[in-house]
């Protein structure tokens, strides 16, 4: 990971701010925080519960919940109120790996550098670590305070609606139903804002919201998530085919082998990067209405355009 936040179209980047550290802290509270949350390894059943802690402590970058910290923290809230939906996002990122590795889905052996879930535990089991994980993330929400601005509807609404069938699953339907077809650049971005953007995007906005952000914060928070959400999937199509297995801790080259929709295969790899650039452009220029408050988000998309896993 890039330690500093270099890039001259960041404007209010602050040179000094180093990711590395800022990633790492926030990771370790995050984890601290999900623990305290999980039902422990010995809880019967004591297999689920082994499940769902086997992929959620696999080692993920803990993007979503970065986001979520990094986002209050921009509205000068509080990470202590923020934690409880950093946690869910992640509950609910976690669980759609599960399922996307599945062999009806994906069919993916390895995953955060180890075996799958259900590779370990079988298909069954890793059907319900997911469900339970999805069901686990509304429990985790709903523990949060509520805000001035924001009411538990909202903040629930809010989880729900990115990971429904209309956004994060219509995503997923469209991601296998497009498998060895040839899509247009519109087809594809319905797929990438709905399976990716839209969760990363929730996961700015409750960090916002727990926060107790204004209207125009949240806007700006939307864009942001937005651009940086879309960005995320156009570089993940991009690592496919780029990288190493050992480098990502997945297979590499699954999209090609799989005749998977992806931002290289229909617009090529270089107008790729290009799109993946001028989202994080995007994604920069929304962050002005914080006055230089936002450094950590803007470290975070800098590093997640130029992350090599
Ligand atoms: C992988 O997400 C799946 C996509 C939405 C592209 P991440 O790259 O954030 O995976 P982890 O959490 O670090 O394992
Ligand atoms: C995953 O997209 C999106 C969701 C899990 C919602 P991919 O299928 O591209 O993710 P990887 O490459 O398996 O991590
Ligand atoms: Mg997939
Ligand atoms: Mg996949
Ligand atoms: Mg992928």
């Amino acid at each position: 990971m890039s330690s500093t936040a270099t890039r001259a179209g960041a404007r209010n980047a602050n040179r000094s701010f180093d990711l590395q550290a800022y990633v790492a802290e926030r990771t370790e509270q995050v984890n601290a925080a999900l623990d305290r949350f999980l039902p422990s390894e010995k809880t019967k059943p004591a297999t689920i519960h082994k499940a769902m802690r086997y992929s959620l402590f696999a080692g993920g970058k803990r993007m979503r919940p970065a986001l979520t910290l990094a986002a209050a923290e921009a509205c000068s809230g509080d990470i202590a109120e923020a934690m409880p939906l950093a946690c869910a996002v992640e509950c609910i990122h976690t669980y759609s790996l599960i399922h996307d590795d599945l062999p009806a889905m994906d069919n993916d052996d390895y995953r955060r550098g180890k075996l799958t879930n259900h590779k370990v535990f079988g298909e069954g089991i890793a059907v319900l670590a997911g469900d339970a994980l999805l069901t686990q993330a509304f429990e985790i929400a709903a523990q949060c305070n509520t805000w001035k601005r924001y009411d538990m509807r909202q903040i629930i609404l809010e989880i729900a609606k990115a990971s429904g069938s209309l956004q994060l699953i219509a995503g997923q339907v469209a991601d296998l139903e497009g498998e060895g077809k040839k899509l247009t650049k519109q087809e594809l971005e319905y797929i990438h804002e709905r399976k990716t953007s839209a969760l990363l995007c929730c996961s700015v906005r409750l960090g916002g919201m727990s926060a107790n952000c204004t209207p125009k914060q949240l806007e700006a928070l939307t864009e942001f998530g937005y651009c940086v959400g879309l960005a995320f999937q156009i570089i993940d199509d991009i690592l496919d085919i780029t990288q190493t297995s050992e480098q990502l801790g997945k297979t590499a080259g699954k999209d090609t082998q799989a005749q998977k929709a992806t931002y290289p295969s229909v617009v090529g790899l270089e107008k790729s990067k290009k799109i993946a650039q001028q989202l994080t452009d995007r994604a920069f220029k929304s962050l002005g209405v914080f006055k230089g408050k936002a450094v950590a988000l803007e470290a975070l998309a800098e590093y997640l355009l130029k992350r090599d896993r």
